[in-house]
């Protein structure tokens, strides 16, 4: 996630680039940078360092520098390859200074295609995967191919999902941008014509926008916007209708910080997943900072957080106990210090937290470290004060999420917990390669299996709407359904402000079930996992105590789908990885239902994003 924006044109300027970059700062903060054509020629960088101050620097930075603005890029950063520092910051350069590139997405054979670079004498000055954009531009510009054509070739070298803007001091006014499974838009105005990730950044300054696919290529001049396919041949541009305001615009369209961040999980769940395994199929966490050989000694696991991420947390546990056979204990981090944990050398803690700040799981990673064993958080935030202290880190690609609600970060976190799970099967040899590669391409299918639940938002709102005046709600679920069961409650508890409680389901025959009665609302989890006759036994008898049974289901399943008052069904994918499935319905319920109540969803009463008291 990192948001880009270029402009040419007799109209345009570094104030509106910069303006434009501020508007995208929701896709990242960690820098930000411009590069700017002036009329001698000359290609010019200002990069800003600053954490969440980063574009305030680049405004201050760039303040008295409008003078011979001819065409210009910008970027800020959220960062995925490379520490955050000035080197690493965008826009980045070829050899010869010429060529600028700002870039958005993982470029994923960027090793490969570095080293034949450097072979071939380029010399590179970060540690991102996009340097090797501007490498490899400038090799095709040498062989006397146009900007144009040495992006097209270039994309068809470069794998992953991405989205660049180039520029090349020598033909000044011209950008030329390119996407694959990434956000890009283009805009005109009077005398200026733009190229940004999105619609916000270009707002008020550009009168049309318009569309570019995949593996398109658009030339952004001052004489206008031209599309091409990577075949070089001319494709139409398709205009995209736009009655936002400003303020509708910072949330893309959405109502709220929270629905935009349910609908953006697609791309939450694709970006984690992507870049994570190498050329012979593997699964490669290079980041992580822990090597195969102490992962292998590794004899017993802790997973440690709090709210949603804890739920993540016991997602994993199911996944890890099954695919390594080692022991993983689950622990909510204000309980795991106080309770004397037994753990040693041996033994690999790991943290989860969105935020990579709440003072628990902090405390909690603080005490695994004290008592000597290894920690690994995941992290939703490059640079966090636990990523920081970890022996080893897995971020998860969510993007910034604003709602306090966790949603997008959650499934990420599943996601990356789950990648985890299956990178340490590999390290250990305690699974074949053939059955990791089998899921993890099952969960590359995630993300438009996610696309496919959210088209039943209307069907859900429907449902939502209905249960406005319900006091209770209860979600049951068994095996993974159950850190199901436990997030929707959650969800529902955050937004809501209504009782709403999870159990796994084979539980409630102990106690719970005394409270059901007709006024109650039941949810079950019953997707097709091993336990699923079981649970829906368990929907049974809360069925017959005059529940009304809102059921998750798998699409077509008629026999769970006849047990329901209403159903939210979801797409079948392998039992361990259906809670990022599952999970969705529930959040939209909770979130329509909110809405219903004239709540604040985005800020619930009595919370905060980031938990930093204990
Ligand atoms: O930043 P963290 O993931 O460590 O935060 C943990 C919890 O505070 C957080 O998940 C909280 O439960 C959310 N509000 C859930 O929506």
């Amino acid at each position: 996630m990192c948001g880009i924006i270029g402009s040419t044109g007799e109209a345009a300027s570094l104030n509106d680039l910069v303006e434009g970059l501020a508007r995208l700062e929701y896709r990242g903060y960690d820098s930000a940078g411009v590069a700017v054509v002036r009329a001698d020629g000359t290609l010019e960088r200002i990069r800003a360092v600053d954490g969440t101050a980063s574009l305030k620097l680049l405004a201050e930075l760039t303040k008295d520098k409008s003078d011979g603005y001819i065409a210009g890029l910008g970027h800020t950063r959220w960062a995925t390859h490379g520490r955050v520092t000035t080197d690493n910051a965008h826009p980045h350069f070829d050899c010869s200074g010429g060529v600028g590139v700002v870039h958005n997405g993982i470029v994923e054979n960027f090793r490969e295609l570095k080293s034949e670079l450097e072979k071939g004498g380029h010399v590179f000055t970060s540690q991102t995967d996009t340097e090797v954009i501007a490498h490899l531009l400038e090799a095709y510009l040498k062989e006397g191919l146009s900007l144009k054509e040495a992006v097209t070739t270039s994309m068809s070298r470069l794998r992953g999902a991405m989205s660049f803007v180039a520029i090349d001091a020598s033909d000044p006014k011209v950008l030329v941008a390119t996407k694959r499974m990434a956000p890009l838009i283009v805009g005109s105005g009077q005398g200026i014509n733009f190229v940004a990730s999105d619609i916000p950044a270009i707002l008020g300054k550009a009168d049309c926008f318009y569309q570019v696919g995949d593996d398109q290529v658009v030339v952004v001049s001052p004489d206008g916007n031209r599309l091409f396919d990577l075949f070089g041949k001319a494709v139409e541009l398709s205009e995209i209708s736009v009655e936002w305001d400003l303020e509708a615009a910072a949330r893309g369209g959405y109502q709220d910080f929270m629905s935009k961040e349910i609908f953006e999980q697609p791309s939450a769940v694709r970006d984690t997943l992507l870049g994570r395994v190498n050329e012979q199929g593997e699964i490669a966490l290079d980041e992580m900072r822990l090597d195969p050989e102490e992962l292998r000694r590794i004899n017993k696991i802790f997973i440690v957080g709090c709210g949603t991420s804890y739920h993540a947390g016991m997602v994993a546990k199911y996944a890890i106990e099954h695919w390594t056979r080692l022991p993983v204990e689950l622990d909510i981090s204000s309980e795991f210090r106080y309770r004397d944990p037994v753990l040693d050398q041996q033994t690999l803690v790991i943290g989860v937290s969105q935020s990579g700040e709440t003072l628990d799981t902090i405390a909690a990673m603080k005490e695994a470290t004290m008592l000597g064993a290894k920690t690994l958080v995941v992290s939703n935030v490059m640079g966090s004060s636990m990523a920081r202290a970890a022996d080893a880190v897995l971020y998860t690609r969510a993007g910034p999420e604003i709602g306090v609600a966790a949603t997008k970060t959650h499934t990420a976190q599943i996601s990356a917990l789950l990648v985890l799970a299956l990178y340490l099967a590999q390290v250990r040899r305690s699974m074949y390669a053939s059955e990791i590669s089998e899921i993890y391409s099952e969960m590359f299918r995630l993300p438009e299996k996610i696309e496919q639940v959210l088209t039943s938002d209307a069907a859900i709102e429907e449902v939502a709407q209905s249960m406005v005046g319900v006091k209770r709600f209860y979600f049951i679920g068994r095996h993974v359904g159950y850190p199901v069961a436990l997030e929707g409650a959650l969800k529902l508890k955050e937004i809501s402000y209504l009782p709403a409680e999870g159990y796994p389901a084979g539980e409630l025959k102990h106690g719970p079930i005394a409270m059901i009665d007709s006024d109650a609302v039941v949810f079950g989890i019953v997707t097709r996992t091993r336990l699923w006759e079981k649970t829906i036994s368990n929907v049974e008898e809360v069925r017959v105590r005059g529940a009304k049974i809102v059921l998750v289901a798998n699409e077509g399943d008629t026999e769970s789908i006849a047990l329901g008052d209403a159903i939210f069904e979801v797409p079948q994918t392998h039992p361990l990885l259906a809670p990022v499935l599952d999970v969705i319905p529930l959040q939209l319920f909770a979130y329509h239902l909110a809405l219903s109540l004239g709540n604040d969803v985005d800020r619930p009463r009595n919370l905060a994003k980031t938990v930093t008291v204990e």
